[in-house]
């Protein structure tokens, strides 16, 4: 069995973290442009910040569910096994998919890197937030200009090593996919046909995250969409499971497994 799995935030959702577009999403009540483009970033470090440390605290406190762990069963029990999300949370990694088996495709929430440098540091969703969220003093007239008007402190950590703003590891809009993740899914795909592609929780929003299914499903492999709306993939697969991925994804598993398939 050769198995490709694309999630995104609907697998996470039951787990309390909110997806983007649902009726709870963040992106009906924030506004992305303000908190994850570069130039939110650029403006207001520290809302940017705020905010990442919010979902970050939230994530922490949360607890990988069902379809996690069913993902992650599939994943032991496959030899050839890829998983890609969109979720920048570690539940999948948590309830036990190896990172050979998985791209963080949108990127890690937990890794603090340098806006200009190299340097990163990565966190573990159980640490607490680290305490390197040093207050910065602002050399550039424009962030020192917030910095007093609001009278508040810059709560934004810096690089140790150039001392420019340190920021979550994750894709912001307007920004490029990592070329290293991108060539481990391209890998994958070029790797051979698959026999199972499953696609949950996800809006399949990107024209890549179509791409990819539609490459690894286009030779005769099976599709399955669990997604309890429809997306742009739903005409594609052979089979829709309209349900949460937490009763959805536990039984696919199960009837893989109990059809000697795994
Ligand atoms: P969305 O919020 O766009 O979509 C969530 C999907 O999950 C919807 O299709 C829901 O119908 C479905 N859903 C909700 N609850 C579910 C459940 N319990 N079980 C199964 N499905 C459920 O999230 P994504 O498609 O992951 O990117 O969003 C893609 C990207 O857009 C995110 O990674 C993020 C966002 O902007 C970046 O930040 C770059």
């Amino acid at each position: 069995m050769r198995v490709f799995v694309l999630t995104g935030a609907g697998v996470s959702a039951e787990s309390g973290i909110p997806t983007f577009r649902g009726k709870d999403g963040y992106w009906r009540n924030l506004d992305p442009t303000k908190l994850a483009t570069p130039e939110a970033f650029a403006r207001d470090p520290q809302l940017v910040w705020d905010w990442y440390r919010e979902r970050r605290q939230r994530i922490r406190t949360a607890q990988p569910n069902a379809a996690h762990e069913a993902v992650a069963r599939l994943a032991q029990q496959t030899d050839e096994f890829l998983l890609v999300t969109q979720n920048v949370d570690d539940l999948h990694a948590r309830a036990g998919v190896a990172a050979e088996k998985m791209v963080q495709i949108h990127g890690d929430i937990f890794i603090t890197r340098c806006s200009r440098c190299d340097f990163s540091y990565g966190g573990r969703g159980g640490s607490p937030e680290p305490p390197g969220a040093c207050v910065v003093q602002p050399t550039n007239r424009r962030l020192r200009s917030i910095a007093t008007t609001s009278e508040r402190d810059l709560n934004v950590p810096t690089c140790p090593k150039c001392q420019a703003l340190m920021r979550p590891d994750v894709v912001w809009f307007g920004e490029q996919l990592s070329r290293n993740e991108l060539e481990r899914v391209e890998d994958f795909l070029d790797g051979g046909a698959c026999d199972l592609v499953i696609v949950a929780g996800t809006t399949a929003t990107f024209g890549y995250i179509i791409d990819w299914t539609l490459r690894a499903s286009q030779d005769g492999a099976h599709l399955i969409e669990v997604n309890p709306e429809e997306t742009p993939l739903s005409r594609f697969a052979t089979r829709l499971v309209r349900e949460p991925a937490a009763i959805a994804l536990p039984r696919i598993v199960d009837e893989l497994r109990n059809s000697g398939a795994l």
